[in-house]
């Protein structure tokens, strides 16, 4: 099979030509059916052909990915009762997590309460499945000895936010997804050179993020310029996700011998001269 390549066409044709067992990771982010513009595809249909669409690739989906495989599908609400009901009931699949991709800006609603949420699900072939923890542990709030200084495990709250229209990885792909939420999933549900496949890749985030985390990557999507859009992006990948996290680089306080970086420093001499303060004395930091 070959692997890091684009295919323009429809998701559920170009998955039928894959060998069965045959991909590690599944990340889809299909059309929600709201009506957005794809250039050439327009994403409205009834809900009944909707739910066909969606068996159709889910069925191609299920029979590709490898018995120790993940599938990641982001689903707005409309549908995403109908897409659990599918994926545990019909499709037998073991259900992992409900992911909710929190972010913190959008439009404003008037006569109600503004969306600031889109949804993933999360399930397994089997339950013998790769879960890397190590790799997707977040930086603890507070460092305690007891604390595991790698990490906290990451709950099923995601808060990133949406990639800017001013930022310089912001492609004119209407609904370009962070890096951060592809990177999560690869690094967790997948090991260096697996093969991930995005089946509506648009801008090519997930491939971009597949290939600087050293994975084989595959794409799919109806429209000959997110093909051309995600090849170039793919191409001129820098190792620098949107993802980078300051509080990666911070030290652990309660380690024996930490080294103190400047950021530590400052943060000693405000607490000396707030205790200072607090006790009346003198304090020239
Ligand atoms: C929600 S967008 C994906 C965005 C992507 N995750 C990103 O970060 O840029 C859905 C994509 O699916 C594509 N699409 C729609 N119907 C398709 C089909 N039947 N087969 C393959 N791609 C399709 C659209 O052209 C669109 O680019």
């Amino acid at each position: 099979m070959k692997t890091n390549v684009l295919y323009c066409g429809d998701a559920a044709e170009i998955m039928a030509r894959l060998p069965a067992e045959s991909i590690d990771l599944i990340i889809a982010d299909p059309p929600y059916n709201l009506g957005k513009k794809y250039g050439n595809n327009r994403d409205l249909r009834t809900w009944e052909e909707y739910e066909a669409f969606t068996r159709n690739w889910l069925s191609e989906a299920k029979r590709i990915l490898k018995p120790t495989g993940s599938l990641y599908v982001f689903m707005g609400f409309r549908f995403i009762a109908r897409l659990y009901t599918l994926l545990e009931d019909e499709f037998g699949l073991f259900f992992n997590g409900w992911i909710t991709w929190h972010y913190t800006q959008g439009m404003g609603r008037k006569n109600g309460f503004s969306p600031r949420h889109e949804d993933i699900l999360y399930f397994t072939k089997s339950e013998n499945f790769i879960f890397n923890l190590d790799a997707v542990r977040v930086p603890q709030k507070y460092y305690r000895e007891r604390n595991n200084m790698i990490g906290a495990n990451p709950g099923d709250v995601w808060q990133f936010s949406h990639v800017h229209y001013c930022s310089a990885e912001r492609t004119l792909h209407p609904t370009q997804k962070p890096e951060a939420l592809m990177e999560r999933m690869i690094l967790a549900s997948s090991n260096p050179a697996g093969v991930v496949l995005d089946p509506f890749v648009g801008s090519g985030t997930t491939c971009k993020v597949a290939r600087v985390l050293n994975r084989q990557w595959m794409g799919i999507d109806l429209n000959p310029d997110y093909i051309q859009m995600s090849q170039e992006r793919i191409e001129t990948a820098t190792p620098e996700l949107d993802s980078y996290d300051p509080r990666m680089m911070r030290t652990p306080r309660d380690l024996p011998n930490p080294p103190k970086d400047l950021d530590d420093l400052e943060r000693d001499r405000e607490r000396l001269e707030s205790l200072s303060k607090e006790q009346g004395i003198l304090f020239n930091g």
